[in-house]
């Protein structure tokens, strides 16, 4: 079974896709790419069937050189057991998440983004949506060095990752 990954934010159009994309570029990279799953979602309703916010991938285009895939979807109790790790962009995803998880028996699973960094010492990926473009470009930089550290992490730990 492949290792499943889950990344979420509150509308699943600027965070959350471009951790999904940007950790699907670095598995990729690294050859890893039936071994390792990855999806995104958001807390809300918002924009659900929305592609990423145009924004977002005009600084993923610049910055990295390539567009943002996906369709917002909304996170639901299922993602728990479907997923075995879900990063939560900021701390309020993280909450609004771990609310879903009345018993709390899935709260190992949930994480801050931003805990795998190893540059920047920021905790949460600032939303970007009602800013201007520097914004998107800061989410683009935290979440490289926060999706690196989180395949490093994932990669060295006992995880069986057999495909
Ligand atoms: P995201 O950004 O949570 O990173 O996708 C946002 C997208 C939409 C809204 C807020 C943040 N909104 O209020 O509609």
């Amino acid at each position: 079974m492949p290792y499943k990954l889950l990344f979420v934010c509150l509308g699943n159009i600027c965070r959350s896709p471009s951790a999904e994309n940007i950790m699907n570029h670095l598995i990729a990279q690294s050859g890893l790419s039936d071994r390792i799953i990855c999806d995104s979602a958001g807390t809300s309703s918002y924009h659900i069937g929305s592609p990423p916010d145009r924004r977002m991938s005009a600084a993923a285009v610049e910055k990295l050189g390539f567009k943002l895939q996906g369709q917002a979807r909304q996170f639901q109790r299922s993602d728990f057991e479907e997923f075995d790790l879900i990063l939560a962009m900021d701390k309020e995803n993280y909450h609004n998440i771990l609310y879903l998880d009345a018993t709390g028996q899935y709260k190992h699973k949930v994480h801050l983004m931003c805990d795998f960094c190893s540059q920047y010492t920021l905790k949460e990926v600032p939303d970007p949506y009602y800013g201007g473009p520097e914004g998107f470009n800061q989410v683009i930089d935290l979440l490289m060095d926060a999706c690196g550290g989180l395949l490093e992490h994932i990669t060295s730990q006992e995880y069986d990752l057999q495909s």
